[in-house]
């Protein structure tokens, strides 16, 4: 089964779990009871579900997250072109993985975490390649 590790933003661990090999990553992180945002429910459109994967970066990703990216990107948010940055709600895990989280839980700032997840990635995905660059190296 994947492993799935969880870093602050100075890469200290915070969490270490294994998930069944297809688990979504949104989902498996509120199992985890990591406190990250996730504001639609897991549809690619809030983006608060975001992580920098650091270990484990798919190969693929869906046609949701990009285009959510490409409306970022094109409304002056640099932080989206970025080949690490995944929305966890459009992640399968299927090998070893480690991510931090954009957006953990504040009170002073949200409401609650979000809403109820599917266990499925929504909208149905459709699968693009995603290519990692030697540089990033995870
Ligand atoms: S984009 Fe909203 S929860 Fe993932």
């Amino acid at each position: 089964m994947p492993k799935v590790t969880v870093v602050d933003f100075m890469g200290e661990i915070q969490k270490e779990f294994t998930v069944e090999s297809g688990t979504k990553l949104l989902k498996a992180l509120i199992d985890h009871e990591v406190e990250i945002v996730h504001t639609c429910g897991g549809n690619a459109k809030c983006t608060t579900c975001r992580v920098t994967i650091h270990k484990g970066v798919p190969t693929k990703k869906t046609q949701a997250q990009q285009e959510r990216f490409e409306r970022a990107i094109k409304s002056g948010q640099p932080q989206f072109d970025h080949p690490a940055v995944f929305l966890s709600c459009q992640v399968v895990v299927e090998n070893d993985i480690t991510v931090s989280a954009s957006e953990t839980f504040n009170s002073v700032i949200h409401d609650s975490l979000g809403k109820d997840t599917e266990d499925k990635v929504t909208p149905d995905p459709v699968w693009l390649d995603h290519e990692v660059p030697d540089w990033w190296g995870g």
